[in-house]
């Protein structure tokens, strides 16, 4: 039996880009091998070349990659640019009157915003920070909800040579202090309230009490009012934003900066222990950011491109703010939530603003295809021509359904795998070229070294599962954990040596040459001998009919080492007494027959939702702890809907 972690899912169905897709697309095969050849035989050249290519540099570099330090790795070190300037100034010579940002406001309103608008609103602000007094190096917290001022702040920090660090709206104040306290800021900017599905929501208030009892390096609040609600405004130190840029020039001499110059830290929850300021750089990030919306979204002059991710998660910093506006591309941008005031919303935004490129999560296709098919079909999707998915394993179900009845069988599906440190996508399918097979991020990025090791850093042969790595440093990965270069090392480095990048996931690769993610490496069971991923047993659920969602934890089993426990949500109301037993069995039965006896949940719980982040990723931690039948003791403020884990608590007996 292998010591390796057993994938036992087949997926065998193939798809292909369509001809026009090919005819048109950024990467063709022909580039593509050229692109693979010149980074097999010199990596670094590979990515300096591009460096030159694609990023404007005030100063050119003469270092492509310092490794004096690794794993503290340097690129382009001593090259000088600014992000800013990347995403704005050099398109107005061409793209001056082109539409920079779309927004669509809760209530549906929609602002729009050109190059040039959004040079001047980037410029006003930029003047603001340097007149209260923000310089290079200082640290500012943006907590703002999606709203173009939260891009305008991302971009005028990145401006004056600030590092900024977006944190989530939706974060509690325990949180939002823990960060301001790890990033030392000296200034948050935020909105007095924001607006989500026809609901108001105080966002000032939270910042109010996250500075509470002061003893903190906070200086000054900026408020921009997103409505005219009121709120208590503290003298000296709390401003609004219409006070800050009333008579500032629309004129800012971006400032150059290092290539290494952190550009943004952005903190990201570990399974345990305090949230980690990734810390990354502004000339590798930046090109990454660009290249990877060029080869993986395919972007051209004329799209409009919806990544649906919030500015708080990283997706919205590379695929909403700094790779398509670095590209001169055109975003859209929505404030509210994907329900409000239908189900149909998402689809209503694609129709109305002609979206041709579509970026979002797994868990919003699965939460979207229960309302069915025909909600999509009342609204033109023509425009799409290339749909994208980011944030875990998207299982094949949802995968078909994507493919069938938002893209109309005629869009390739980009499943994106990369992470918060590694900064841009890294392993994902070239739209124009790639096989895609439902469930798999297919292959590596040229320039991208991943490969899969067994605990003892071996490579594995293809088919066999094991721990996802990425050997050779690449340009945009995290350069440090902000103050704390012992738990970079750590989390990322120390488990081989520094021989690798250690992701923290496990995968396989099939024989094609195709990588399978199976989970974080702590999501792997280990049921007598096998060690499962959960997400293919995960899938499995999801493929029976009345399944909507799953998720899947190991529970110490005396015999089998683990045992197989499953939280499912029904697509129907949970039937009781047995009624309820039979459904079990026939989830059971259905899991054996679509992975095999040994992946058979001992046990299924029905709830009505599973506890999940804000940003809509499944906390298995909390999971693992109702499955156990023990109390939770951590942590539970990042969680969406905390009342969840009590209906989960319950045993069917007792609903
Ligand atoms: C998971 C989000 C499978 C993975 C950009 C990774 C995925 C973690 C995929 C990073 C995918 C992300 N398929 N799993 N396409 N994309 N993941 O930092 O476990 O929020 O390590 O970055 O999400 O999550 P993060």
């Amino acid at each position: 039996m292998s010591n390796n972690i057993s994938s036992i899912l087949q997926e065998n169905r193939n798809f292909f880009p369509s001809k026009k897709f090919k005819k048109q697309a950024n990467i063709t095969e022909q580039i593509y091998q050229q692109m693979l050849l010149k980074a097999e035989k010199n990596n670094v050249g590979f990515w300096a070349d591009l460096a030159k290519e694609k990023l404007t540099w005030a100063k050119d570099f003469t270092v492509d990659l310092d490794d004096s330090k690794a794993p503290f790795y340097r690129w382009f070190t001593d090259g000088k640019l600014n992000a800013s300037y990347n995403c704005i100034d050099r398109h107005l010579t061409d793209k001056s009157d082109k539409l920079a940002i779309i927004f669509e406001h809760d209530d549906g309103k929609v602002d729009q915003y050109t190059y040039k608008e959004l040079h001047d609103e980037v410029c006003r602000f930029a003047n603001a920070l340097t007149t209260q007094g923000i310089e290079k190096g200082d640290r500012v917290i943006i907590y703002m909800p999606m709203i173009p001022q939260a891009i305008f702040a991302m971009q005028a920090c990145a401006r004056v040579g600030a590092i900024h660090s977006v944190v989530f709206a939706g974060f509690s104040s325990a949180s939002l202090r823990d960060r301001i306290e790890s990033a030392g800021a000296k200034m948050i900017i935020t909105t007095n309230v924001s607006i989500r599905g026809g609901k108001t929501i105080l966002v000032k208030k939270s910042v109010d009490e996250a500075l509470e009892g002061g003893g903190n390096s906070v200086c000054k609040v900026i408020v921009y009012a997103r409505t005219d609600y009121k709120i208590a405004m503290q003298d000296k130190r709390d401003i609004y934003w219409h006070d800050v840029v009333a008579g500032m020039s629309n004129y800012h001499d971006a400032v150059m900066v290092e290539s290494e110059h952190p550009l943004f830290l952005l903190y990201t929850s570990g399974s345990t222990g305090k949230p980690k300021g990734v810390q990354h750089s502004t000339g590798g990030y930046l090109l990454n950011a660009h290249l990877t919306n060029e080869w993986v979204f395919d972007l051209k002059d004329d799209d409009v491109f919806w990544c649906t991710a919030d500015v708080g998660w990283i997706t919205g910093h590379t695929y909403v703010v700094y790779g398509p506006l670095s590209m001169g591309a055109t975003i859209v941008i929505f404030e509210g939530v994907p329900t409000y005031p239908s189900a149909g919303r998402f689809w209503e935004i694609c129709q109305n603003h002609a979206v041709s490129v579509f970026y979002t999560a797994p868990t919003a296709i699965r939460a979207l295809m229960k309302f069915g098919d025909n909600l999509p079909k009342q609204y033109d999707l023509s425009k799409l021509r290339l749909l994208g998915t980011v944030g875990e394993p998207i299982n094949p179900e949802a995968w078909i359904w994507y493919y069938k009845v938002i893209g109309n069988e005629s869009c390739p599906i980009v499943d994106t795998w990369w992470q918060t440190e590694t900064g841009a996508v890294m392993i994902a399918p070239l739209p124009g070229i790639t096989t895609m097979k439902p469930g798999s991020c297919t292959k590596p990025l040229p320039g991208i070294d991943a490969k899969i090791v067994d605990e003892k850093g071996n490579v594995l042969d293809n088919g066999e599962g094991g721990i996802l790595v990425i050997e050779k440093p690449w340009p945009s990965m995290i350069r440090n954990v902000w103050g704390d270069e012992q738990r970079y090392i750590d989390a990322y480095f120390k488990q081989f040596a520094n021989k690798y990048y250690v992701v923290g996931d496990s995968a396989h690769i099939d024989a094609e040459g195709n990588f399978w993610i199976l989970g974080r490496i702590d999501d792997v069971l280990n049921v007598s001998g096998h060690r499962l991923g959960t997400m293919e047993i995960e899938s499995a659920l999801v493929s029976h009919q009345l399944v909507a969602e799953a998720a899947v934890v190991g529970k110490p089993h005396e015999i089998k080492g683990e045992s197989v426990f499953a939280f499912v949500v029904l697509n129907i109301d949970i039937p009781s007494g047995e009624k309820r037993e039979i459904l079990m069995q026939d989830l059971k039965k259905h899991v054996a027959k679509e992975i095999g006896a040994i992946a058979k949940p001992d046990e299924i719980r029905i709830g009505i939702n599973l506890p999940k982040t804000r940003s809509g990723k499944i906390m298995r931690r909390l999971l693992r702890t109702i499955a156990k039948g023990e109390e939770i003791t951590t942590d539970t403020s990042t969680l969406e809907d905390e009342s969840i884990l009590k209906q989960l608590q319950k045993t069917p007996e007792t609903f």
